[in-house]
């Protein structure tokens, strides 16, 4: 199988269950590392990052079972850790590891993530903020080595809100002597998610939810049994594919509370979108109304549905502007959605103006990444005709089951 066949021009009719998020359960299962203990950690979804973090924790000395409702990871026995080269090159999420190894062996040693399509992906920011809790980092061989003799509390400020950048903090920082004071930390449901677990293995985290944490370091930390939030970027995701493609849809699950960007977008688009007891209510627009969307970081509109909100104007009865703020190569999906017949204007390298058209045709297009891949698939459905959507590899790392989920809502799309 190396392609999704989608048979477009069918309108969405249904309900899907929205899958474990992918970017809490990552943290989340490094956090498992520091608590020495066996934890259960529910609802990760069956998507090729999390396999990856997982031969991560085995590969460092984790004993890692997955169960029919989550993951066991019992980290009683963590050798000093050498990260294996294959589990960072390929995935930038093994990034957040750096913290835990950090904190519960004193060192790590990794080769540097590098970038991606979507940007150069720099670590600047992880760096510094672990350099003033006592990390030295020198790199050699290509690798990046980390050592903290004493691992310490510290007044950090961070000059932009990096996800990553303090979800490390947050994992070294409950394992350091004294306090850390995390000025400008990321509000992300995703980091929320983090100190939530934590939080359950006993950390004592100030100011969840907000910019400035206070985390409480050298606390016991014990194993406990947690569940990750649904996706909300898959429920995006599907939520802006309704909106393009039509019909009315029930995204069970969806954490309607951490979506507000997301509803009030779908809204101006002329979909009409409500939170009904477990779940989302989508009804689509006949045609989506031109919309002007800026991505920002939470709780702004997610730069990950940036490229599927685009998909979905591609058929907008107007034209739509599109500004990418968070990652600066966010915008190479537009060469494949021309293919389908979208015309899409680069205003400059980070704004979009998408003129609407009436009819995207099906043609052979190629994911280069995990939220163009998703977006491509978006535009088959709305397309006339038949599309092949190459490169699912790069869809698979964040969608448990893309064809299955948008089979349930009506939609004919296979592997082939
Ligand atoms: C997380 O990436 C997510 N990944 C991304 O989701 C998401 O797009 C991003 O946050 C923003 O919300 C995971 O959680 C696994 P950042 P992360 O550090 O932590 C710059 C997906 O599709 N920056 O907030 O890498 C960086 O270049 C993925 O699921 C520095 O300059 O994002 C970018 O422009 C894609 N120096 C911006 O900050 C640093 O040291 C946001 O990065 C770190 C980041």
């Amino acid at each position: 199988m190396d392609s999704i066949r989608v048979q477009g021009g069918i309108a969405l009719q249904g309900k899907v269950c929205i899958q474990g998020s992918k970017n809490a359960s990552l943290p989340v299962l490094a956090a498992a590392l520091l608590v020495g203990e066996r934890s259960f950690i529910r609802n990760c979804p069956r998507i090729a990052d999390v396999y990856a973090m997982v031969s991560l924790l085995k590969s460092l000395g984790c004993r890692v079972q997955w169960h029919k409702t989550g993951i066991a990871v019992d980290s009683s026995r963590v050798r000093k850790g050498e990260m294996p080269r294959e589990a960072v090159t390929g995935m930038r999420s093994s990034l957040c590891m750096l913290g835990a190894l950090i904190g519960r062996c004193g060192e790590a040693v990794m080769e540097h993530p590098g970038g991606c399509v979507i940007g150069a992906r720099p670590i600047d920011l992880h760096l510094s903020a672990l350099e003033q809790m006592g990390v030295n980092f020198t790199e050699r061989d290509g690798k990046l080595w980390a050592a903290a003799d004493s691992l310490h509390g510290a007044v950090i400020r961070l000059p932009f809100p990096s996800v990553g950048a303090t979800e490390n903090v947050i994992l070294a920082g409950v394992m350091a002597e004294g306090k850390t004071v995390l000025e400008g930390a990321a509000l992300e449901p995703e980091v929320q998610a983090l100190c939530h677990f934590l939080g359950c293995c006993g950390a004592c985290i100030e100011g969840v939810a907000s910019s400035r944490l206070v985390i409480h370091g050298g606390r016991r930390l014990c194993g406990t049994d947690y569940a990750v939030p649904a996706d909300r970027i898959v429920a995006g995701t599907y939520l802006l594919g309704c909106i393009g493609t039509g019909g009315n849809i029930f995204l069970e699950r969806a954490p309607a509370w951490e979506m507000e960007a997301v509803l009030l977008a779908a809204r101006q688009m002329g979909g009409h979108v409500c939170a009904m007891g477990e779940g989302i209510y989508v009804q689509a627009p006949q045609r989506p109304l031109p919309v002007r969307l800026v991505t920002a970081p939470y709780p702004g509109f997610p730069t990950d549905l940036q490229s599927v909100a685009m998909a979905a104007e591609t058929r907008g009865s107007g034209t739509s502007y599109i500004e990418e703020t968070i990652f600066e190569n966010r915008f190479r999906v537009v060469e494949d959605l021309e293919k389908m017949g979208a015309e899409i204007e680069m205003l400059d390298s980070c704004r979009a103006a998408v003129h609407g058209v009436s009819t995207l045709r099906g043609a052979r297009v190629t994911a280069g990444e995990l939220r163009g891949g998703a977006a491509l698939v978006t535009a088959g459905l709305m397309a006339e005709g038949e599309s092949f959507v190459y490169g699912i590899p790069y869809i698979y790392r964040g969608y448990e089951n893309i064809c299955r989920d948008y089979r349930e809502l009506g939609a004919r799309v296979t592997s082939v």
